[in-house]
C-alpha cells in the first residue's frame, strides 16, 4: 500500500491542546497577568484575577502560557506552584479540590482518600498541607462557570478564604469563564472574599486570526503547499464564527486531513469548504446526542411525524406522538405547555425550524420543521434510549390545514 503522504511537518501544532511558542495579539494581555502574578516569585500574594472572554479567545492558553513562565523561572517551585485544574472535567467541589491538592501532594493517595471524607475535612487537610510548603499557590479555575450550574460553588469561597488560615504560604486564585456575569451568580459572601482584577479577552477579528494562523504553522508547510489565501479563508470563516482561534486552527487541520486522504499535493478553499461542513455535521451529532431524555423524545416524536409525510407539523401533532412514545418507554408523559418549551429550545439548537404562522381568527400556531441531516437522523433512532420503540408506528394524523 502506498504511504499517504504528509502535507505538514508537525500536526500537532494544529491539535488544540498544542500550545505555541508564542501567542500573537495577546501580549496585552499577558503583559497585565503577568504583572500581577510575578509578585509571586518574591512571596508576595498577588491580586484574585477573574478573566473573561468568549470561546475561542485564548483564555486557556494565556494562562498556560503565564503557567510555562512561571515554572521557568522557578524551575523547582521554591517559591510558587502554578496549579490548573478545568471543572468542566471534574465536577464535584470535592473532586475539584482532591485534583487540586494532587498537583502538588506527594503520595496523595496515602494521605487523602479519593471519595469518603467530608468536603471540610478534604479542605482542612489541603490547607495544612499549603501551609507546610512556605509558597505562593497559583490556582487557576478553569471554566469556573461550569461549577455555578453544579451548585458548587462553595468551593469558590472556600478558596477565595483560603489564606485567613496560612501565616506562610499564600493563595492567589485565577478564575475563567464564558460568562460575563459569574459574579454576579456568585453568594455575595463569596464575591466579596475574591475581590480582584478582571479582564476581558476580546474577539479577534479576520486579520488577527489570519496572523495567529500564519504564525502557528510557520515554517511547517512546504513551499506552495498552503497559500496565504487559503490561511486567509480559514480566517475569515472563523471571523464570522465570533472570532473563534479554536474553529480558525480546527478548520486548517481538517482541511490539511482531507487534501492528504485525497493526495492532493496541496490544501485548497475546497479542502476548507469541506472542512467547514464537517465540523457542522460532528456539531449537530454533538448537540442531538446531549440532548436531555425528554427533550430526544420530542425530537423522535418530530422524525416520526416527519416519516409518516407530516413534514410541516404543528405542536399538537409533535405532542400527540410525542404522549405515545412517552408512554411505550414508560417515561412520565410531561404536559403540551412544557413540550412547547421542548420545542422552543431544539428550534433554537437550530435542530428544527419552528416558525409562527398566523391563521388570521383561529389564532396562531407554530409550524415545525425537522432540520437534522439524515445520516445523523439514522444514529439517533439507534439511541439506546429507544430501543423499546422498534417497531413504533405513529398514529394517523388529523392536519390543521
Ligand atoms: N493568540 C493566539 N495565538 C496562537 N494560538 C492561539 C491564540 N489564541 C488562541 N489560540 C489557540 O486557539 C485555541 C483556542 O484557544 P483557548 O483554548 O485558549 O481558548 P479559550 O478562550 O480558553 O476558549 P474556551 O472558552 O472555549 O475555553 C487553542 O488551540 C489556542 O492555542
Ligand atoms: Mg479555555
Amino acid at each position: 500500500m502506498q504511504k499517504r503522504k504528509q502535507l505538514i511537518k508537525n500536526k500537532k501544532v494544529l491539535q488544540t491542546t498544542y500550545l505555541p511558542e508564542e501567542l500573537p495579539h495577546r501580549k496585552d494581555e499577558i503583559d497585565k497577568i503577568a504583572s500581577i502574578i510575578s509578585s509571586a516569585l518574591y512571596g508576595d500574594k498577588p491580586s484574585n484575577i477573574m478573566i473573561y472572554g468568549a470561546t475561542g479567545t485564548g483564555k486557556t492558553a494565556v494562562v498556560s502560557f503565564i503557567g510555562k513562565e512561571l515554572k521557568k523561572i522557578d524551575p523547582d517551585e521554591d517559591r510558587c506552584s502554578y496549579l490548573y485544574v478545568n471543572c468542566e472535567v471534574v465536577d464535584t467541589s470535592y473532586g475539584i479540590l482532591f485534583n487540586i491538592a494532587s498537583q502538588f501532594i506527594k503520595d496523595i493517595n496515602q494521605k487523602i482518600p479519593f471519595t469518603g471524607w467530608s468536603f471540610e475535612k478534604l479542605y482542612e487537610e489541603f490547607y495544612k498541607q499549603i501551609e507546610m510548603t512556605s509558597r505562593v499557590f497559583v490556582i487557576v479555575l478553569d471554566e469556573v462557570d461550569h461549577m455555578i450550574s453544579k451548585k458548587g460553588d462553595d468551593i469558590f469561597y472556600h478558596l477565595a478564604k483560603v489564606n485567613e488560615h496560612l501565616v506562610k504560604s499564600k493563595v492567589s486564585l485565577i478564575g475563567i469563564s464564558n460568562n460575563m456575569k459569574f459574579m454576579e451568580l456568585l453568594e455575595p459572601k463569596a464575591r466579596s472574599r475574591f475581590g480582584g482584577e478582571s479582564i476581558i479577552f476580546q474577539r479577534y477579528d479576520k486579520s488577527q486570526l489570519e496572523d495567529i494562523l500564519k504564525k502557528r504553522v510557520e515554517g511547517l508547510f512546504e513551499e506552495g503547499v498552503l497559500d496565504d489565501s487559503v490561511i486567509r479563508y480559514c480566517a475569515t470563516i472563523a471571523a464570522r464564527n465570533e472570532g473563534d482561534a479554536r474553529m480558525a486552527i480546527d478548520l486548517l487541520r481538517i482541511a490539511t486531513d482531507i487534501a492528504e486522504r485525497n493526495g492532493d499535493p496541496k490544501i485548497t478553499d475546497a479542502h476548507v469548504k469541506s472542512a467547514k461542513s464537517s465540523m457542522e455535521t460532528d456539531i449537530i451529532e454533538e448537540a442531538v446526542k446531549s440532548l436531555a431524555p425528554q427533550s430526544k423524545i420530542v425530537l423522535l416524536s418530530i422524525i416520526k411525524n416527519t416519516e409518516a409525510g407530516n413534514t410541516v407539523m404543528i405542536t399538537g401533532d409533535v405532542y400527540n406522538v410525542y404522549k405515545h412514545l412517552a408512554e411505550r418507554l414508560q417515561v412520565s408523559i410531561l404536559t403540551q405547555r412544557r413540550i412547547t418549551d421542548f420545542i422552543s429550545e431544539l428550534d433554537m439548537m437550530g435542530l428544527i425550524n419552528a416558525s409562527i404562522k398566523s391563521f388570521g381568527r383561529l389564532g396562531r400556531t407554530k409550524e415545525i420543521k425537522l432540520e437534522v441531516p439524515k445520516d445523523i437522523v439514522e444514529r439517533f433512532k439507534r439511541d439506546p434510549l429507544f430501543k423499546p420503540l422498534d417497531d413504533y408506528v405513529p398514529p394517523t394524523q388529523t392536519k390543521l390545514m
